[in-house]
Parts: structure tokens; sequence; C-alpha cells
């Protein structure tokens, strides 16, 4: 079983890539339920994007809600996407998983454009090609470590666990949905409210609303948008353009 969380769809095309290589399936962590039965020898994967250098909140909730039971001799690997460095996520995911009494076996990471678009600019379709381009091999080389059944954690730039003290207390702050706010051109159509994972958006009047004041900073509202008229902070998401990955629907 493959599990991913995925707000512009990169961590779900690697699900689905890594899934048809192992004859398995790829489902999200939004729809699978919190109880899964592995059979004797199945693989358990489990795809993430970096948040802060660390696990998202909705997968690490995820892992912490799971409940498994598993007829043993599987194989538990995690991906994370990144863009900058998959931090201490392949750290994060042992723990929690070790706590569940589930052995994670290996960790990878696949570099793919940084939907984090307050900072990095995906604004030119030439270049974040390129990066799509570039993740396929990457991916092509993780899904061969699968099959060998490699093990221990062979994410590239990772970063020693205690840096989740610090990245928590950023995470904290910029994951107010006070961040967020809507321009000009919203057409109401209310995608953005269906698409947030934790429920965050509500529409009144037509318009979209931040119902809460943290949210999981997946970034999908502001992505998704056909009008492109969530933005977030003080200007750089306008001129950083809008993400998706290329590959999947999502
Ligand atoms: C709130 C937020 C924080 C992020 N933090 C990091 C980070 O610390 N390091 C990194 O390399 N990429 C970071 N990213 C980029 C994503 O991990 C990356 O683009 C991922 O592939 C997105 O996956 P998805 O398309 O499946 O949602 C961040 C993205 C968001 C939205
Ligand atoms: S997705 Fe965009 S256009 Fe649609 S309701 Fe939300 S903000 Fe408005
Ligand atoms: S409000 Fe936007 S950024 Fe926050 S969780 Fe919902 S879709 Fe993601």
């Amino acid at each position: 079983m493959i599990l991913y969380f995925s707000s512009t769809g990169n961590c779900k095309h690697v699900a689905e890539r890594v899934a048809e290589a192992l004859g398995d399936r790829a489902e999200s962590v939004l729809t699978s339920g919190d109880s899964i039965q592995l059979k004797k020898g199945e693989y358990f994967g489990i795809i993430t994007p970096t948040y802060f250098v660390e696990l998202p909140t909705i997968i690490r909730e995820f892992l912490n809600r799971l409940t498994i039971e598993a007829e043993g001799d599987n194989y538990v690997f995690v991906i994370a996407t990144y863009g900058t460095t998959p931090g201490c996520t392949g750290a994060d995911a042992k723990k929690l998983l070790k706590s569940k009494g589930v052995t994670m076996n290996a960790a990878f990471s696949v570099k793919m454009p940084d939907n984090w678009t307050v900072w990095f600019d995906l604004s030119d379709p030439q270049k974040v090609a390129g990066q799509n381009e570039k993740a396929e091999l990457e991916m092509d080389r993780v899904i061969e470590r699968i099959r060998n059944k490699e093990q221990g954690n062979h994410m590239s730039l990772r970063l020693p666990y205690f840096v989740r003290f610090f990245s928590d207390i950023a995470f904290g702050f910029a994951r107010k949905t006070k961040n967020l706010h809507l321009e000009d051109g919203c057409i109401g159509c209310g995608l953005c409210a269906e698409r947030c994972p934790v429920k965050a958006i509500e529409m009144r009047d037509g318009k979209p609303v931040w119902v809460k004041d943290r949210c999981a900073l997946c970034l999908g509202c502001l992505h998704h948008c056909p009008k492109f008229a969530i933005q977030y902070g003080g200007g750089a998401t306008k001129k950083h353009g809008q993400y998706r990955n290329p590959h999947t629907k999502i």
C-alpha cells in the first residue's frame, strides 16, 4: 500500500509511479482511513512533502491516528519530496512509525519544484519543466532502490532531528491563516473551500473566508484557484506563479 499527501501533485505523482512499478495502489491519507492491514510481504510506503524541514501536520496527525496490523516481512519506506532540503522528515517518520510498532526500513527523497512560492519562483514554465524532468530520473533511481529493498536513510541534504524544535516555532507563525488573503478576481467558484484539507475555508456571501486561526499551510487554495485570487504574505506569491504537477490530476 502506498499512501500520500499531496497539495500540488508532486507526491501524488511519485506515489502513482512507485505504486505502478510495484504493482500496488496509491491512495491519499485524506481518504485511506486510519486502520491499515498489511499482508505478509506487502510494501508500505508513505510519500510526503517537506514543510518547514519536517513532516506536514497532515502526515504527522495521520501517523498518530494510524493503527496497523501487519502479517510480517513488510518493507516500509518513506519518500519525502522537497525543493531545497527534506530536512528531518526521515527521522521524524521513523520515530512516529516506531511508536506504532513499525520499523521504517528506508527513507528516500526526490527533489521537485518547490511550491513554497512565498520564497521560490515557479513562474518560468521551462525552468519548472526542467526540474520535473530531473525528478523523473530521480524517481527511477528511488524505485530501483525500493525494488532492491535497501535499508537506511538515503535522503539527500537531510538535517538532524533537533532542527524540528526551531522549525516548529517558525511553522507555528507561518501557518496562521491571517497570512492568506483574497485579492481581486474571485468568481466565487468555491474550489478553495472544497479543496482545503482541513476545512479552514468557508464560502460566505460568495467569497472565501478563513474560519480557522491556523491551517495546514499546504498552499492548495493559492495554487488551485482558477483566478489566482488567493495570495500569501506581502506580494511575492503573485510574482512567483501557480504550480501543479503536470503528470497527474489533483
Ligand atoms: C508550507 C510549505 C513549506 C515547505 N517547506 C519546505 C522545506 O522546508 N524544504 C523543502 O525542500 N521544500 C519545502 N516545501 C516544498 C514542498 O515540500 C515541495 O514542493 C513538495 O514537492 C510539494 O508536494 P505536493 O506537490 O505533493 O504538495 C514547502 C512547501 C510548503 C507549502
Ligand atoms: S478558488 Fe479562487 S475564484 Fe474560486 S472561490 Fe476560491 S478564491 Fe474565489
Ligand atoms: S487554507 Fe489554504 S493553505 Fe491552508 S490548509 Fe486550506 S488550502 Fe491549505
